[in-house]
């Protein structure tokens, strides 16, 4: 029986900036963003938007599509939670009105954190089969203003449903894993902007990818030869690049070529440069944003995935796209919301950038401005106010 992905759901905030104006506004040539990163736009949520919005906006369509009966097991991923104790899982079960029998829990370990869920939800239902899990990965990735990691934000979320006999994508049962105590990337209870050793984490991230890859390759007895695309957790899509040319060199095989990695990974990055990094949700987002777009039908095809979590957690493992799989999507949706965002001038998305929640326990309405289906709409005596649009 195959367990994995059987319905995979985008969302991206509606507001975006320009990464040309922001080269323009810190003085730094736009290249070092558009070649250099990799990177074009960067979403950016607006003071009524949070992860739970965010995550319910992406699981809506995948809840309307297929009903929520069967589902047991909802696991959120985020590194941006919104309550020290309450799963940000529940605000988006009442949401969505999901039934009170079906288990809800937050899960975090930086941008790994979707992939742990996935797999605890694989091996869910292949003890229960005839049930179903919803997982969510949501983030906001944001650094201080003028800082390195400052054109790599971004936000947006993942739904994915977890089923047998999936229509988008069967999981491998081999992985291979890389754990390890490193600071590269964190954030104290007490901040709102990560901290981050972006070369550091970009040298831990390579050297736990062959690690990870190592351990895939002698439990599935795989070369890098099954595989007929591959996506990588992208904290900037030109990451993909580099892990890609460190997986052919872990292999023994000569540097892929510009085509070769255009071929690899053209298709699994368009989402990623227009959105920034999603953080949980950014592998997910690539695999969207290659299932999506790709013009060749991958169905049968092997991908290789690698997720990567700083602190750090690493695996990389893979699964077969089902034929048929194109019926199972909502890239329709995608390109719509992509089509319909709005633009965002410097200044916007400054105000924006320093608008922070109020600490006082008292009432709060925050104003409207274009989100997905649900809102934060406000703050009343220390607790979040959701409403659905
Ligand atoms: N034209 C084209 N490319 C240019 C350029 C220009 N004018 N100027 C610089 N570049 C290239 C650099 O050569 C470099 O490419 P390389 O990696 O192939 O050498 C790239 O642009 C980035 O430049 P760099 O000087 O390394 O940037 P930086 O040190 O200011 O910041 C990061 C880059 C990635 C370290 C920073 O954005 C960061 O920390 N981001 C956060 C990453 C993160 O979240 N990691 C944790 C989770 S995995």
């Amino acid at each position: 029986m195959n367990v994995g992905i059987d319905r995979l759901s985008f969302y991206a905030p509606s507001y975006f900036l320009d990464l040309h104006k922001l080269a323009a506004a810190r003085g730094v040539d736009k290249d070092k963003y558009v070649l250099g990163l990799g990177q074009e736009r960067m979403a950016v949520p607006p003071p009524d938007e949070d992860v739970v919005t965010m995550a319910a906006s992406a699981a809506l369509p995948i809840v309307e599509a297929g009903g929520a009966g069967d589902l047991d097991l909802l696991i959120f991923a985020t590194e941006t939670g919104v309550d020290q104790s309450k799963a940000a899982a529940l605000f988006v079960h009442g949401l969505l009105e999901l039934p009170s029998s079906c288990r809800a829990i937050e899960m975090k370990e930086a941008c790994y954190g979707a992939t742990a869920a996935l797999q605890l939800a694989c091996a869910w239902v292949a003890a229960h089969p005839e049930r179903s899990a919803l997982i969510l990965g949501a983030d906001i990735a944001r650094y201080d203003l003028r800082s390195p990691g400052e054109p790599t934000q971004g936000a947006g979320a993942i739904a994915m449903r977890i089923a047998a006999n999936p229509r988008i994508l069967a999981i491998d049962p081999e992985h291979g894993v890389h754990a390890e105590d490193v600071m590269d990337f964190w954030r104290p209870n007490y901040r709102e902007e990560a901290l981050v050793d972006g070369q550091y984490s970009t040298r831990v991230y390579l050297a736990s990818l062959v690690s990870a890859w190592e351990r895939y390759r002698a439990a599935s007895g795989r070369g890098l030869d099954a595989f007929r695309r591959q996506c990588f957790h992208l904290p900037f899509t030109r990451m993909a690049e580099k892990a890609q040319m460190r997986l052919h060199r872990a292999a023994g095989l000569p540097a892929p070529t510009p085509e070769d990695l255009q071929r690899i990974l053209g298709d699994s990055l368009g989402y990623n440069r227009n959105t920034g990094n999603t953080y949980a949700a950014s592998l997910y987002e690539g695999l969207v944003s290659l299932l999506d777009t790709c013009p060749e039908d991958l169905g049968g095809a092997r991908v290789g995935l690698y997720s990567y979590g700083s602190g750090c957690m690493a695996e990389f493992f893979s699964g077969v796209v089902q034929p048929g799989y194109r019926e199972a999507l909502f890239a329709a949706r995608h390109r719509a919301m992509f089509d319909a965002r709005i633009e965002l001038d410097y200044q916007q998305y400054e105000d924006i950038f320093h608008l922070a929640l109020p600490k006082d326990g008292g009432e709060h309405a925050f104003a409207q401005y274009r989100t997905g289906s649900f809102r934060f709409a406000g703050l009343s005596q220390h607790k979040r106010i959701y409403e659905a649009l």
